[in-house]
């Protein structure tokens, strides 16, 4: 029995092409507990990574895969067990903001690809996101047929074997495929059932250093509240290691940016944690899954404005370095995604800018050096990450910054 169900503990992706039905199945999952998040803090914190939670159940007494239900009761007014509760990561679909996709990659325990049986498969999106999970290396991974109430047989099963097809050779080579409706809320409980099995909750050691990842920041004072009443500023984001506790101290990295005499130079802070609240509820601890907000002793100008999104926080003197360069092994696509007649990308040249995306960190480097798979960068803001991190690398096409590749941080 989960100790607190209400917090989840495993981070899903919900990825695919815009309008393949996203929102309408983390509706249907998540219905019950959609008050839960109206929470001005925890929505801010939702907006930007996209994030709900769902609670799966079981009815007692019932064989798999019927007993699978995100429903409270039963129709006859029996009490469901409680499975465990999960966090849906959102991706944005109507931008190919493929950064926030793969800085969402960071946190994420496993994916579902939602794809629509009313149109050919790929569309732009699918092969995108599936690519992005793909250089992440998320393997666990579910794919949801959606919209099989709008077509005939016929065209499902046509469409069910250009999805076989499409996967064969990525990551999600082996993933079931659950055909669903997710606005009829058709086949939700073998859905719910391959999600159990195919994306595990992580074993996690609460003993490892605490560490989390900032994806928001906020002064959650009204505007005229006196000294007297001033909160400390809220930091959101994700625990990736650990666990937070009200009470313990906390670091920042890489911090603030100090001037002194001319010379400017980036300090962490360290703070404590004054409140913790996580799957809507105020907390004393919050393990890695889902979303968490942690109310610190920090002077909330330090926070406003997502000023610190895209830092790390942990026990004091564990964090990762703060890296004002460094060098990445370097792995080009082999061609823009998206742009399946497009030319293949050009190596990385000495002096170009790149937009590089660190956890949730995404900050502007120019290359100082480039070899052939190799390139040393110049950020703009540095970034706290321990050697392997995988980067993502975006170059400027056109009016866009567009992926090119991956680097892995040496
Ligand atoms: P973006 O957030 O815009 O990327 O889209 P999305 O992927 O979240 O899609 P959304 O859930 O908004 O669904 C798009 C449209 O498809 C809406 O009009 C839904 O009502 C409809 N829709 C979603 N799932 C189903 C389904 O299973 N059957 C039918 N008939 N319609 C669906």
């Amino acid at each position: 029995v989960t100790k607190n169900p209400q917090q989840p503990e495993v981070n899903i992706g919900l990825v695919g092409h815009v309008d393949h039905g996203k929102t309408t199945l983390v509706q249907a999952l998540s219905g019950s507990w959609t008050d839960q998040h109206s929470e001005e803090m925890k929505r801010g914190i939702s907006i930007r990574l996209g994030y709900a939670d769902a609670t799966f159940r079981q009815i007692p007494g019932v064989d798999a895969p019927e007993c699978y239900t995100v429903e409270e009761e039963t129709e006859d007014g029996e009490e469901t067990d409680v499975l465990r509760t999960v966090s849906f990561v959102d991706a944005p679909g109507h931008e190919t903001l493929m950064a926030t996709m793969l800085s969402g990659a960071a946190i994420m325990d496993g994916a579902i690809l939602l794809v629509s049986a009313t149109e050919d498969v790929p569309q732009a999106q699918t092969a995108e996101h599936l690519m992005a999970l793909d250089i992440i290396g998320i393997e666990n991974i579910v794919i949801a047929q959606n919209k099989v109430d709008l077509v005939d047989r016929e065209r499902a099963v046509d469409n069910y074997e250009q999805i076989q097809e499409f996967v064969e050779g990525t990551v999600a080579e082996d993933a079931p495929i659950v055909p669903i409706s997710a606005q009829q809320e058709v086949n939700l409980d073998l859905l719910i059932e391959a999600i159990e099995e195919e994306i595990p909750t992580p074993d996690r050691d609460e003993t490892e250093d605490s560490q989390m990842y900032v994806a928001r920041s906020f002064d959650i004072n009204r505007p005229g509240t006196t000294w007297d009443g001033l909160a400390g500023g809220v930091i959101g984001g994700s625990v990736v290691a650990g666990k937070l506790e009200a009470g313990d101290e906390l670091e920042l990295r890489p911090g603030r940016e100090v001037d002194e005499e001319g010379q400017t130079e980036w300090r962490s802070i360290t703070t404590e944690i004054r409140s913790l609240q996580a799957g809507g509820n105020m907390v004393d601890e919050v393990r890695p899954g889902g979303l968490c907000g942690v109310g610190t002793g920090l002077d909330p100008s330090f926070t406003k404005g997502d000023a610190l999104a895209g830092q790390v926080a942990g026990e004091p003197g564990t964090l990762p370095p703060t890296r004002e360069q460094f060098t990445m092994d370097v792995e080009l696509l082999d061609r823009v995604v998206g742009d399946e007649e497009g030319e293949g990308i050009d190596e990385i040249s000495t002096g170009e800018p790149l937009m590089l995306t660190v956890g949730t960190a995404t900050t502007v480097g120019a290359v100082t050096s480039a070899r052939s798979g190799e390139a040393e960068v110049s950020l703009k803001r540095p970034v706290c990450a321990e050697e392997g991190a995988k980067i993502a690398i975006n170059r400027r096409v056109g009016a866009r910054w567009r992926l090119i590749g991956i680097g892995t941080l040496k």
